[in-house]
């Protein structure tokens, strides 16, 4: 049993690997600041997993505040997920997000220098390749000047922590996420999107709930099957696994090299056309919907080569796109009530 920090361990990613690593007999501590979850997820927690891991209410951008809550404590590996992620947003207030995400994580490594021991997994993305010349997309793919802030933060993020790593003999692994979907079978976690959902999947089981109008198809012009942009759309548990076994790695010593990165993705790209008629088969629900212009920024296709995933890190996706939509649907539903 090891004992672990899940930084941002109340949102979305963060609370189905806490349930993930319960389940494997690891200690958890979560942080989180509440900036963009509420509370209540710690309940659902603990009814999936029958533990209530401690909580610390903490920005982790805050230094004084950082120091203060690590001082005295020793944690074995950090998933470190807390930061701000709508694209849309960090244009909108890029200065905000480069303090948020750069601050914490540069804490963070303060404490990980003084506790060389202390693993690390960085919630990386595949918004790093932007629009790759190469599908499915390698690790190897060149990073391509980001499209937002956000995306700029994960690029820099992984910089910053190549050059610690060298620095100071840590041991770091940076995931970069495809497309998060889909909720815990229980219906007891999931995905809160606070506001209007940016993103296509809560958009749907909004919008099939009744909560939104009908969903806006962005872009049916694509060189693609179909016209519409594609996607490699992994479940939420499936990608909550994969930072469990990252993890394992480091504490088993057997990394190749002190940063590793993983794509994390299901190697198979979904268009938005296929992604509705999924949503409709897997929950028996018709969407509303119409076409609409492309969305700014919008890559055409990106699915992630996964073979490094699989060979070296030993983890492959096991739910189908089905599976993710109906647990998504089950996950509003709740969310209602119903
Ligand atoms: C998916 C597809 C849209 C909404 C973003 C971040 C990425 C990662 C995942 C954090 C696109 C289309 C969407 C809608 C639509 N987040 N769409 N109508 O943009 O691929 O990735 O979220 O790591 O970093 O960039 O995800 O869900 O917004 O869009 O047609 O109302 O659905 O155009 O083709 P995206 P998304």
């Amino acid at each position: 049993m090891k004992t672990v920090l899940v930084t941002g361990g109340l949102g979305y990613i963060g609370s189905h690997t806490a349930v993930d690593l319960i389940a494997r007999g690891h200690r958890v501590v979560l942080a989180d600041n509440l900036n963009n979850t509420r509370a209540e997820v710690l309940d659902g927690i603990e009814a999936i997993s029958g533990v209530r891991p401690e909580w610390v209410q903490v920005d982790l951008a805050d230094r004084s505040a950082t120091e203060a809550f690590l001082a005295g404590r020793t944690f074995d590996g950090i998933i470190h997920f807390a930061a701000h992620k709508a694209v849309g947003e960090s244009v909108a207030e890029p200065i905000a997000y480069y303090r948020n995400n750069f601050d914490s994580l540069l804490n963070l490594l303060d404490y990980q220098r003084a506790h060389p021991q202390c693993g690390l997994i960085f919630s990386s993305s595949c918004t790093v390749y932007g629009q790759a010349d190469e599908l499915p997309i390698p690790e190897s793919a060149p990073i391509k000047p980001a499209e937002s802030p956000y995306g700029n933060t994960k690029q820099v993020g992984e910089e910053i922590l190549r050059d610690a790593v060298r620095a100071f003999g840590l041991k770091v692994i940076a995931l970069r996420y495809f497309n998060p979907i889909g909720a815990h079978s229980s219906a007891r976690i999931g995905e809160l999107p606070l506001g209007v959902p940016q993103n296509l999947v809560p958009f749907i089981t909004q919008s099939a709930a009744g909560l939104r109008g009908p969903l806006q198809v962005y872009g049916n012009d694509y060189p693609t099957r179909d016209g519409t942009a594609i996607r490699d759309y992994i479940h939420v548990v499936d990608l909550a696994a994969a930072h469990v076994v990252a993890l394992e790695r480091i504490f088993n010593a057997s990394m190749a090299e002190p940063f590793e990165v993983f794509n994390l993705g299901t190697g198979e790209g979904s268009t938005v056309l296929e992604v509705i008629q999924s949503f409709e088969r897997a929950t028996g629900s018709s969407l509303q919907w119409s076409f609409a212009p492309r969305r700014a920024g919008d890559v055409i296709a990106a699915y992630a080569d996964t073979h490094r995933a699989t060979e070296v890190l030993g983890w492959t996706a096991q739910k189908s796109l089905d599976e993710a939509m109906a647990d998504a649907w089950r996950w509003q539903l709740s969310l209602q009530g119903i």
